[in-house]
């Protein structure tokens, strides 16, 4: 029967037309069509299950949380100990240095959501950020200027203290385990470490703990982080105390002096983790529930869905250059107003409400042509005066049904490069994703206002996109998120479009090609052969131009539930250490 599965699998492959009807597919299909040379074709495993469901972007990280599952935790427990793992055995991402966002439901359908974003210290002023004719400068990029005040032990602490079930001490322990005893280094790790050397050797003991023997750890080879395992061993027995003022915030402090960084034990001391109001929205009758600013994720998915809802996506077909044109417009329009607007909320003023409106919605969606492109510059309202990431999402559902979208960064690969002496682990370099000054593009490429201006214990403004979809009939539906910076909103958004207007089964929807439009720079971004070239003439005869860097976009972690309650699971195979288990 396997035999026959996977030839089945190969002959659809061959056709380049996976079906939509697979595990975890709402029934409903439309045509779905790969271009000719795309390179995943629905041959991953995926997760199934029928009391849990955990998928990460590693696979020794998913099998921590499937133990908790198992041993009796609920989803907000294996969140936890997902977290402190991640952090041990995917360092470029998984953080103890760094922050986030958690979108969490419960089985009886309460909705929250946890922010844990890093702050700027109480010395980030702009001028620090740029030179002496005020442009901004690379230290917001590498080095210990670029530190935000970490807010992942405060969020994890939080999240346990309001939802957990087990003793703390036993959500830790398997990171410990895994820091101490080490685990086998893979593929991806070694070239993540290799390519980014160069710049994080300069840094000293971010070279002592990676690069043993001055070389980046070999694949196969066991990697052990003993300083790290002792500053799990104090957060396990102490708690978020020990990190915020305990030994390791004499040590986060001590490392900010070795470079300038900014970071005080008050800064430290004054860290907080804030729950604060989801952003709920429906789209097809299914309600949509993500994380509100300082995110912006929430707000962006809201404007885009809420666009895009007023087409009949699925009668368009799946990458057609009419469903592309409608995606891309709507992405533009979205982003126009997260530019302009959105900052942290604490600080600035926003329109929430009104950005993500129906009515709002209408009106935008008034001024789409269905054949010809818009210009950014008729929605851009932020002076352009000048033109190697990582992050990981996790999505857990347990037994009960309570289900947890969480996603945590250090911003870049490997943050700000520096490690805290004797503690073990990297910092970020946050501060770049606020803006140093209106109009100049931080990393991504991201033109924002002053609504998002550094300035001291501000949260800087993210697109991280934890979400959780439930049914027309109010069951949990679908848990997701992704990494890839402002390419986040568009990945989850299209992973949604996916399951929900093409009836895509689990893999399918996540292996399916994307595209990405973040306003400026005009253009549509694609990935590698992710457009055949019909589609491609068509839409440049509508006026769009294009651009590809030749890489994929986002790492998805999908948990579809069905209405009979089996749960199935897909990690994305654009990155290849991830993996979905179910029990
Ligand atoms: O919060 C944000 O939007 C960024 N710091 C996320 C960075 C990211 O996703 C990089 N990952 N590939």
């Amino acid at each position: 029967m396997r035999f026959l599965t996977s030839l089945l699998a190969i002959a659809l492959a061959a056709a380049c037309a996976p079906p939509a009807v697979g595990p975890g597919a709402a029934g409903r299909t439309s045509r779905i069509a790969f271009p000719f040379d795309w390179e995943f074709r629905g041959l991953d495993p995926i997760g199934t299950g029928s009391q849990g469901m955990v998928a990460t972007a590693d696979a020794r990280a998913t099998r921590v949380g499937l133990d908790i599952l198992q041993a009796g935790g609920n989803a907000v427990d294996a969140a936890v100990a997902v977290g402190f793992a991640l952090a041990v055995v995917l360092p470029s991402a998984g953080n103890l240095g760094g922050g986030g966002f958690a979108v969490l439901r419960q089985a009886n359908g309460e909705v929250a959501s946890l922010d844990f974003r890093e702050m700027a210290p109480l010395q980030a002023v702009p001028e620090r950020f740029r030179d002496a004719e005020g442009i901004p400068t690379d230290a917001t990029r590498v080095g210990h200027l670029a530190v935000g005040v970490p807010g992942t032990v405060a969020g994890l602490a939080e999240l346990h203290a309001s939802y957990g079930s087990l003793p703390w001490e036993d959500l830790v322990a398997p990171a410990i385990d895994l820091a101490e005893n080490g685990f086998t280094v893979t593929e991806s790790l070694h070239r993540g470490l290799a390519a980014k050397a160069s710049i994080l050797t300069q840094f000293d003991a971010t070279r002592q703990t990676f690069y043993p023997g001055g070389e980046a750890p070999r694949v196969g080879s066991s990697f052990r982080q003993p300083a790290l395992a002792g500053t799990l061993r104090e957060i396990a027995a102490q708690g978020k105390d020990a990190f915020y003022s305990g030994r390791i915030a004499d040590l986060i402090v001590q490392e900010m002096r070795r470079g300038d960084g900014l970071i005080t034990h008050e800064d430290l001391r004054r860290y907080r983790a804030n729950w604060r109001d989801p952003i709920v929205f429906d789209y097809r009758s299914h309600t949509i529930i993500s994380m509100p600013p300082p995110s912006s994720g929430g707000v962006t998915l809201a404007e885009a869905l809420n666009i895009l809802e007023g087409f009949n996506l699925r009668e368009l077909g799946f990458n057609t250059p009419d469903a592309i044109h409608l995606l891309v417009e709507s992405f533009r329009r979205a982003f126009a107003d997260r530019n302009y607007y959105l900052g942290d909320p604490d600080y600035v003023e926003i329109p929430i409400d009104r950005l993500t409106s129906d009515q709002y919605a209408a009106e935008l969606r008034a001024t789409i042509s269905r054949s010809r492109a818009s210009s950014s510059d008729e929605f851009n309202r932020v002076p352009v005066l000048s033109e190697g990431f990582n992050t990981t999402h996790y999505s857990i559902v347990d037994s009960q049904g309570n289900a947890v979208a969480l996603t945590y960064t250090l911003n870049s690969s490997y943050g700000s490069g520096v490690v805290v002496d004797r503690a073990g682990f990297f910092l970020n370099n946050e501060l770049d994703d606020f803006t140093v000054r209106a109009g100049y593009a931080n990393q991504f490429g991201l033109v924002q206002s002053d609504a998002n201006l550094i300035g001291p214990g501000r949260r800087p403004l993210s697109a991280m996109t934890p979400t959780i979809v439930v049914s027309p009939e109010g069951q949990l539906r679908l848990v997701t998120g992704s990494p890839g910076g402002p390419r986040i909103i568009t990945a989850v958004a299209q992973t949604i479009i996916n399951v929900i207007d093409y009836g895509m089964d689990v893999r399918t929807a996540v292996d399916a090609p994307r595209i990405h439009h973040q306003l400026l720079p005009d253009e549509i971004e694609i990935e590698r052969n992710g457009m055949d070239n019909s589609t491609l003439s068509v839409l440049a005869g509508f006026g769009h131009r294009f651009t590809s860097t030749g890489e994929y976009f986002g790492n998805i972690q999908l948990i579809i539930r069905e209405p009979n309650g089996t749960l199935y699971g897909a990690s994305d195979p654009r990155r290849e250490d991830g993996r979905a288990l179910g029990y």
